[in-house]
């Protein structure tokens, strides 16, 4: 299902500005069929600006993203948005951002030199010049990574979505009541585990990375990232990490339980939903235990399932008659869960908390929490978690991309605004760098709200 926004469905956005360049390509601007299409577009654009403020679109790698969002599209729009993005491509352009108002003259301007620019030596320069004079249209050049790089991330940023989609899958078997495979998910952790090993900065990148339409699937890929992750610098063995891993990726599989109606419900859950959605842990280590002769993993992930909600000092749910100390797995998972869920708009939390925000407060209630782990899980993050977003005391904006175990409050940083506030293409800054002096060069001022200032992380962090 396509993301909404005032009742517009966003791919119909891209669809109709597609046509609009695509017609462009054959016809005059003045032409009459290109003059309805330029109006349908502008119809839905100026709405959203009404609506949301500055539309901007963003091609990265293969795919669209509008303010953020990852835009969705059925097969049957394809083919023309395939198109779309060669002709992005062709052009060097990487974003278009719609920034208030449009005319219809403003559209039939940018057409001519989107059409143009097609021809010229360096098609983005001359169309970035000549979009100078219409206000209300900014454009940004496509960003390119060096290949070897690129491939690297590439394997792990394919593990993660693999991952995503195999637990979408397998949820879905498990709603239709289908066996599943315990050593298929298995390989999937051990492919996450293999991630971690090479990128985990990366993958804590991409778990920042918050996709609405799809979160409960990658919540729970997040939440065994983030839990293999801790296991790891505990000193876990594969095994161990294999088994903590697939417990984490499995902690809500009680969910396909409870009906779709009160888990996707957009407003406050009553007190009655609210009491069904808290028997998700105990039918999660039900449906575990039923799946097939129990082996030790099941077993591991239907106690975390139980007690990922409980707590350690037992506040949480379900109420247990006689208390006990939660299973050391489920201490980490909680953990873990809690983080993701405070970052994502759900449940928890209506408005989502920036990384370091979300360490913050946990600190604050650390009383919920194994205080080790805690501890732990606080080091490993950094003080400033992979996406938070940070001014820095040179008046320069920019996305922490890697944590800095060593030195928490020292992480690396990718500049995206410089301090005369022109965006800037991601210049990596080590914050441990010193001068002559040994001072050090750069330090952080303070933490900002990603977003307020509608930042893509996607594009920063991919
Ligand atoms: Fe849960
Ligand atoms: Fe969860």
């Amino acid at each position: 299902m396509n993301k909404k926004a005032n009742g517009i469905i966003i791919e119909d956005v891209l669809k109709k500005l597609a046509i609009v360049l695509k017609q462009g390509q054959f016809h005059d601007v003045d032409n009459a069929l290109v003059m309805t299409s330029i109006k349908v577009f502008l119809k839905l654009i100026n709405e959203l600006i009404e609506y949301d403020g500055i539309q901007k679109i963003d091609l990265i790698g293969d795919l669209f993203y509008l303010n953020n969002a990852r835009v969705k599209y059925s097969s049957k729009s394809s083919v023309i948005l395939d198109d779309l993005s060669r002709e992005f491509i062709k052009r060097d352009l990487g974003s278009v951002a719609f920034t208030s108002q449009l005319s219809i003259d403003d559209i039939k301007v940018f057409l001519k030199i989107f059409t143009e620019a097609a021809y010229q030596g360096d098609s983005f320069e001359s169309m970035k010049a000549s979009l100078t004079h219409i206000e209300g249209i900014e454009v940004d050049r496509l960003k390119h990574i060096k290949e070897e790089e690129k491939d690297k991330r590439r394997t792990v940023i394919t593990s993660y979505f693999n991952a995503v989609s195999f637990v979408k899958t397998l949820t879905t078997k498990l709603e239709s009541k289908e066996k599943i495979s315990v050593k298929t998910a298995k390989r999937v952790v051990g492919t996450i585990i293999d991630a971690i090993f090479n990128e985990e900065q990366l993958l804590f990148g991409l778990s920042a990375i918050k996709d609405f339409d799809e979160y409960t699937y990658h919540h729970c890929v997040n939440v065994s990232v983030l839990s293999i992750a801790m296991g790891q610098r505990i000193g876990l063995k594969r095994k161990a990490l294999v088994e903590l891993g697939f417990a984490a990726l499995f902690h809500d599989i009680g969910k396909t339980s409870i009906p779709n109606t009160i888990l996707n419900k957009p407003s406050d859950f009553t007190e009655e939903e609210w009491k069904v959605m808290k028997r998700h842990p105990y039918l999660g280590a039900l449906s575990m235990l039923r799946l097939k002769e129990p082996d030790t993993s099941l077993i591991s992930n239907a106690i975390v399932s139980m007690e990922h909600h409980m707590s350690s000092e037992h506040s949480g749910y379900p109420e247990m008659r006689n208390p006990m100390e939660l299973d050391f797995y489920s201490n980490i998972v909680t953990i873990a869960d809690r983080y993701d869920a405070m970052t994502s708009s759900r449940v928890y939390q209506r408005i989502p908390l920036s990384p370091d925000e979300a360490v913050r407060r946990m600190m604050e209630t650390s009383h919920f929490y194994d205080p080790r782990l805690l501890k732990l899980f606080v080091l490993m993050l950094g003080l400033y978690p992979a996406g938070s977003l940070v001014l820095l005391n040179s008046g320069e904006m920019g996305i922490v991309c890697e944590g800095n175990p060593q030195c928490t409050e020292r992480p690396k940083v990718s500049i995206i605004v410089d301090k005369e506030g022109n965006k800037v293409d991601g210049v990596t800054v080590d914050l441990t760098e010193r001068d002559h002096a040994g001072n050090y060069t750069k330090n952080i001022l303070k933490t900002l709200d990603p977003h307020k200032y509608k930042i893509n992380l996607a594009e920063h962090l991919l």
